[in-house]
């Protein structure tokens, strides 16, 4: 990599999650005190699912005005929104519904729908709100123990159409149809997190922070913000194969 990123170690997975939503509550918070406003982008996994739950309680709950914030996916199954594998179904649940966040404000990617048509709708709904190239004020992603990040999977990256915002595309590992942002999207925006936890997670995320470039690989090294902020936010078990973690 040609560019150091160091990541945030946490000790363990409730640590990860506390750093997580805090980082999350001052970046929204700075969007709406600058613009009146925090577009942010969800993602699916466990990690997200216990950040919404401290983000859905106090102290947390009460430090945002979360009426102020238009809620994005990066990524998403296809499968209808009340699947469990949804990753709508887990942040209406977990987040959106206890925050009473009004559904005007939530901006789903339609899995039950054909996935090419979901996406390239996905697509203009971003350029109807946010214009021709769409900046989000916050993307959150995760890794997983693959290297892929938001539905940018392995062996998929020929696949990215470099001039869409939102794409479908089929996985083969897991022979899945999956809609996603494109790197062209994600490295708009203004702030992006990643967060990983777990000894399952080591070796990838040695490759994807110290090892060399092959985002075919490991598409997580794909995020890369271009004028935007990224952190990372790992814990010890992730760390454990990076030659300075600390
Ligand atoms: C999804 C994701 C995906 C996820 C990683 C990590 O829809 O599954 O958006 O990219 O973030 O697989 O997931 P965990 O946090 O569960 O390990």
């Amino acid at each position: 990599m040609d560019r150091a990123i160091e990541p945030t170690v946490l000790a363990d997975g409730a640590e990860l999650a506390r750093a997580a939503a805090d980082h999350i509550v001052a970046v929204v918070t700075a969007a709406i005190a600058q613009r009146g406003a925090a577009h942010v982008a969800l993602a699916g996994g466990s990690t997200p699912r216990a950040v919404n739950a401290l983000l859905a309680s106090s102290p947390r709950r009460e430090s945002v005005d979360w009426a102020q914030v238009v809620f994005w996916f990066g990524d998403e199954r296809c499968v209808p929104p009340d699947d469990d594998e949804s990753n709508y179904k887990m942040n209406r649940l977990t987040l959106l519904d206890p925050l009473g966040i009004a559904p005007a404000r939530v901006h789903r990617m339609r899995g039950e729908d054909d996935p090419a048509a979901a996406a390239a709708d996905y697509d203009a709904i971003l350029q109807r709100e946010l214009g021709d190239e769409p900046v989000l004020d916050l993307i959150q992603l995760g890794m997983g123990p693959d290297g892929h990040t938001a539905s940018l999977f392995p062996g998929t990256v020929a696949a990215i159409e470099p001039d869409k915002h939102c794409i479908a595309h089929y996985v083969p590992k897991l022979d899945r149809w999956r809609m996603t942002l494109t790197p062209r999207t994600i490295n708009a925006a203004r702030a992006v997190m990643i967060t990983a936890g777990g000894a399952e997670k080591a070796d990838a995320l040695r490759e994807v922070l110290e090892g060399p470039r092959d985002t075919d690989a490991y598409p997580s090294q794909l995020i890369r913000p271009r004028d935007g902020d990224l952190r990372w936010f790992v814990d010890a078990a992730a760390a454990s194969r990076l030659s300075h973690a600390g």
